[in-house]
């Protein structure tokens, strides 16, 4: 939700902002601005659509200077508009603010710098911003920025230059996120990594009412009452060129390909000597065994992987677990205490709502685990311990690799318990850690399948589209599965409403009957998941009754099904024969490539649908 940069060094501003916004682009993209300090002036320029409008129009007009801010927006509160991008300014024009996040209290503040004479020129919350500095401005932009963020109520990450103070930004943050990358005479603010990763692999990351200042040779971290915080620097370990497309027509293509290296990984990593080690992990194995249930708390994809977590939780490792989406968790007053582990899932672990969620299950005396993949994101900080996930940066919006490498890590924390707490003898865990690492293989061998753009999937997607036409546009997904792929069928309703737009729906198979079968008649597409499993006969009964009313069915099966050709399926998928335990990782990939190739067909932006951001950092 909104990426911010800030810069100051050597090198052309408007360059390292516009790079560094490029990057941060999946976090929101209505619109754009920059603020540069050019000779005495700050200099603004805003426009409403993509990243690309702002570049088009700095590059027939540049604006020279070697410090400024930089904004990609997802709207809040105003339409996105010229006049509602970022950065705001003050009444005076001299101040230049970019921000990320929600002020709650906007409009009182706002009531009362109008009564004091203050001017608004948009609808944005984050205009009271430049307005309070503007009023607390005594010569000393870091104190003013200091007292303008004590009266906001709210999530802020903000950067702000002055042009009576040109050799400085000035940065705060509460509960949005925001980074320093540490340069040679230069320095850097940005909401995440892959923005300052061109330039420097040092990075601060600023914890919730640190005030920092940079220069073009320091950088001073100081509290709310003005003391210094030291902070050192984390070296990053991976390349920038994990956040390109690497000749992929778009980031999810290629995270969806990456899935089957990053499962490798990830089993390379954490298992060893035939246990699963979590070396950054600060819960102990004897707070483990003490646990008398699980809580797992996550939102969208994170919550299906969460809810597939469940089955194998309950199954192998014997602990009862339940499942929130976090909004849900937060609000409901759920019964936890000292004896429950809640485990927040978040592939950004800036989830809003995920991280009050966490905060909440810590009030009540709960551990928390965090899974989460960007390191030192605050979920992974405010948690009693964290286990990365290791898929690495994951640029697209609709989330791939993200899942699977969660999916993965519930694998990971499932046989753990289960050998803490001897539910699975010690042969079987061996037999299970072997067919694990399997199927991490066969997840490469499946999506070696797929690597022309001439393949079946695609294929079903044209005629898809066809067929969507010849329906008036009536056609639409249903996904049904049973047990522990049913949250498989979420996931691949999700994955193609966020990217295509077509409505979708993903329902327990079982469930059919008492209602949703009165939706079928020749408009539907159905996709069963009908791999292999011991609901297989039932999925088979459900099979007939769509056929029966008229719906077009795209099974899912695995390689080898001897069955599914009398049963007149329109289309099928297959997948290699694996333990139904590990299917989910293997299914979801035809379902991931479905909804990618669907949005294809349509000439929708695959990496950037509509209304939508990476990290969502509002409630
Ligand atoms: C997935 O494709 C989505 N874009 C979205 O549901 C996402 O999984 C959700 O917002 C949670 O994000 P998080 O994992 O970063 O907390």
């Amino acid at each position: 939700m909104c990426g911010i940069v800030g810069y100051i060094g050597y090198r052309k501003a408007q360059d390292v902002i516009l790079r560094g916004l490029g990057r941060l682009e999946y976090r929101g993209y209505d619109s754009a601005g920059a603020a540069i300090l050019s000779g005495k002036k700050v200099k603004i320029i805003k426009k409403q659509g993509k990243l690309k409008i702002l570049a088009a129009e700095l590059s027939d007009n540049p604006i020279a200077g070697t410090i400024g801010i930089g904004h990609t927006r997802w709207a809040t509160h105003g339409v996105p508009s010229d006049a509602n991008a970022h950065p705001h300014s003050d009444c005076a024009g001299k101040i230049a603010v970019v921000h990320n996040g929600i002020i709650e209290n906007y409009l009182d503040l706002k009531r009362e710098l109008k009564k004091s004479g203050h001017r608004f020129i948009s609808e944005t919350d984050t205009e009271v911003i430049p307005h309070l500095i503007e009023k607390f401005y005594k010569g000393n932009l870091e104190e003013a920025v200091r007292n303008a963020v004590k009266m906001l109520k709210g999530s802020y990450a903000i950067a702000v230059i002055h042009e009576d103070e040109p050799s400085k930004v000035v940065g705060a943050r509460c509960d949005s996120p925001l980074i320093v990358g540490v340069g040679k005479d230069e320095n850097f603010l940005a909401s995440d990594v892959p923005a300052i990763l061109d330039y420097t692999h040092n990075v601060i990351y600023l914890d919730n009412h640190d005030i920092v200042v940079i220069t073009k040779d320091g950088v001073t971290v100081k509290d709310m009452s003005g003391r210094i915080i030291r902070k050192k620097p984390s070296l990053i370990n991976w390349d920038i060129s994990q956040a390109e497309k690497s000749g992929y027509k778009h980031f999810m293509l290629k995270e969806i390909f990456e899935q089957g290296d990053v499962i490798e990984k990830i089993i390379d990593e954490r298992i060893r000597d035939g246990r699963v080690r979590f070396d950054e992990l600060k819960i102990k194995d004897a707070d483990f065994k003490g646990i008398k249930n699980i809580s797992i708390v996550a939102c969208g994809t994170a919550y299906h992987a969460g809810l597939t977590g469940k089955y194998m939780l309950e199954e192998y490792a014997k602990v009862p677990c339940s499942v929130d989406t976090s909004s849900e968790f937060r609000y409901r007053n759920p019964i936890v205490n000292r004896d429950t582990l809640v485990i927040i899932v978040s592939q950004s672990g800036e989830t809003a709502d995920s991280l009050a969620a966490l905060r909440e299950a810590k009030k009540k005396g709960c551990r928390v685990l965090g899974i989460c993949n960007v390191l030192g994101s605050s979920i992974a900080r405010e948690a009693h311990g964290v286990i990365y996930t290791h898929a690495g940066p994951e640029i697209a919006v609709a989330s791939t690799k993200a899942y699977t490498a969660q999916l993965a890590t519930f694998y990971l924390i499932t046989l753990h318990l289960a050998y803490i707490r001897k539910t699975v003898s010690a042969a079987g865990l061996k037999a299970l850690i072997k067919e694990f690492k399997r199927c991490a293989g066969l997840m490469n061998d499946l999506l070696s399948e797929y690597k022309s753009d001439y393949n079946i999937i695609a294929a079903y997607a044209q005629e898809f589209k066809k067929y969507y036409h010849l329906k008036h546009n009536k056609s639409y997904f249903l996904y049904l599965a049973r047990n522990i792929n049913y949250p498989n069928a979420l996931e691949g309703a999700l994955k193609l409403k966020e990217i295509s737009y077509i409505s979708a729906e993903g329902y327990p198979a079982g469930e059919m009957k008492h209602g949703p079968i009165a939706l079928i008649d020749e408009n539907p597409w159905v996709v069963c998941i009908a791999a292999q499993s011991k609901t297989y006969d039932k999925m088979l009964s459900n099979i007939q009754e769509i056929k029966a009313r008229g719906g077009i069915l795209i099974a899912i099966v695995t390689e080898g099904d001897k069955e599914m050709v009398h049963h007149n399926v329109n289309y099928t998928i297959e997948i290699p024969p694996v333990d139904e335990l590990f299917s989910p990782l293997l299914v979801v990939i035809p379902l991931q490539l479905m909804a990618y190739y669907v949005a294809l067909e349509f000439g929708h932006d695959i990496d950037q649908p509509r209304n939508l951001a990476k990290s969502v950092t509002v409630e």
